[in-house]
């Protein structure tokens, strides 16, 4: 079983049933106790009525006259008592009618004993001494049989009313047991590497819990230490590194100028240009997502219908497409607004845009389809390219991940998509990778909140923590 909460309800409803089971076994067994007894009382009593009504007959009463006596004694106690007399050599002087001849042995040992008397069920007999003769009075069982069921039958009732009153007390011990180990999992569930500001609430208490979680808090403050530093570090190194790799690039662009170069060393040369151009290209994406990661970007959004922009995107995409011989089209469905802002989207779309290009063959067509309904604005760019597989669909959104195909030319860095995912998340909205239509191809799908029509007017609707100073 999973939950330690339905484990600990468990135990408790079966320590409360072990518990409540002992003391009926107890209890009856001193129930029964005490009702035997009372019949035991009950046949002692009755035997010295028998001797009583023999002290006139002297210490040796004949067999005739003490059958005579106890007859006459017995006949308005037919039902409640048996009697027996045994005469000095074994034989019987006695017997109750109601005993229909049938015997009770009485036990050799026992002064008080159970005997099972065929037809009247079992009796509970007390033997005593009379003169040399042993007189056996038995009464029936059956009330204590009576009595006993009824103690049974209340038991089950009771355990059953149990078994639900401790489930649900159970269950509430279970859940007021684990509310700090809730508490603690809801909080490290919102702890993600953009949100390592969170802590777990502690409580007064000074108990393991509280420990436990003071001791993530702890690892949470060295957590957010390290990553503040990788952050800075990141930020800062490319900073840094931005100004040298233009000299560079300056410098390398001022001798292919100067024309001083043989042809070799000119596209030796040129080369460099070329990589430089890329290195520069990684370092300023990498100093757009460590701004990104420390909140230090600043997003005008401003609620605007998406199809102008769209438009004008469609202008640039078309050039691009028909330069790798590919087709693009565009679809925009439903009307409203949105709260963007219009160069970010553009870097989304024109990322989305060169990768499905880059993926699909000569030929193929690229599908930017917009709809802005109920609430949501959605873009899809759907290409006819290889895909990529439903386990790798999540990954290729981390930075430097990229999937090598055979005769991949292109060599992107792996960090257009975690770009796009950052600007995306800044404008509240999400994006994500699925199979194309007809299972062939990719589709990048990203969905941003829409403006409510009460809403447009005026400022966003929602509270976006995103207009934060540029800091880095
Ligand atoms: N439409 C697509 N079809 C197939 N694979 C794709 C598609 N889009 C992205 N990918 C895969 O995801 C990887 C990551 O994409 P991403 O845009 O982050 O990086 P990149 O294009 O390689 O480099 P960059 O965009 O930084 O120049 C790509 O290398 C590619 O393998
Ligand atoms: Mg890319």
């Amino acid at each position: 079983m999973k939950s330690i909460g339905a484990r600990l309800a468990i135990c408790y409803v079966l320590a409360s049933t072990v518990t409540f089971a002992s003391l009926f076994l107890a209890g009856r067994y001193f129930v029964e106790h005490h009702a035997i007894h009372a019949l035991d009382l009950l046949n002692q009593s009755e035997f010295e009525q028998i001797r009583a009504s023999q002290t006139a007959l002297g210490t040796k009463p004949s067999e005739a006259e003490l059958r005579k006596r106890v007859q006459a004694m017995m006949s308005d106690k037919l039902e409640l008592f048996f009697t027996e007399i045994y005469g000095p050599a074994g034989t019987v002087v006695f017997r109750s009618p109601g005993l229909h001849g049938r015997d009770m042995v009485p036990s050799p040992r026992h002064q008080a004993f159970n005997v099972d008397v065929g037809g009247l069920g079992e009796l509970r007999a007390g033997k005593f001494a009379l003169g040399p003769y042993t007189v056996v009075v038995a009464t029936t069982k059956e009330h204590v049989r009576v009595v006993m069921t009824a103690y049974e039958h209340t038991f089950y009732g009771l355990l059953i009313v149990m078994i639900a009153i401790s489930s649900v007390i159970g269950y509430g011990f279970s859940r007021m047991a684990l509310r700090p180990l809730r508490l603690i999992q809801d909080t490290a569930d919102h702890i993600r590497s953009d949100n390592l500001s969170e802590r777990i609430p502690l409580s007064g208490a000074r108990d393991e819990i509280s420990d436990l979680a003071r001791l993530l808090n702890q690892m949470f403050d060295r957590l957010e230490a390290s990553f503040d530093q990788i952050r800075r570090f990141t930020a800062e190194a490319s900073h840094e590194l931005k100004t040298p790799l233009t000299l560079v690039r300056l410098q390398a662009e001022k001798l292919v100028v100067d024309g001083q170069l043989t042809p070799a060393q000119e596209q030796a040369v040129q080369i460099q240009i070329k990589e430089l151009a890329h290195l520069n290209r990684i370092i300023e994406d990498l100093l757009f997502l460590s701004r990104a990661d420390a909140r230090a970007i600043s997003l005008d959004l401003r609620p605007q219908d998406p199809e102008p922009l769209l438009q004008n995107f469609a202008q640039d995409a078309h050039v691009l497409a028909e330069h790798r011989q590919q087709r693009f089209f565009l679809t925009h469905h439903g009307s409203g607004k949105a709260a963007i802002e219009s160069k970010w989207i553009r870097q989304v779309l024109l990322n989305l845009l060169s990768n499905a290009l880059a993926a699909s063959p000569p030929g193929s067509r690229v599908t930017l389809r917009s709809t802005l309904v109920n609430q949501c604005w959605q873009v899809r760019v759907e290409d006819e390219g290889p895909g990529v597989a439903a386990e790798q669909r999540e990954r290729i959104f981390e930075r430097f991940v990229r999937i090598h195909r055979p005769g991949d030319e292109d060599k992107g860095s792996g960090l257009g998509l975690a770009i796009c995912r950052s600007i995306v998340e800044l404008h509240l909205g999400h994006i994500f990778a699925e199979a194309g239509p007809d299972g062939r191809g990719l589709s990048m799908v990203f969905e941003i909140p829409a403006v409510t029509p009460s809403h447009t007017a005026g400022n966003i609707p929602f509270n976006a923590p995103l207009h934060s100073t540029d800091a880095a």
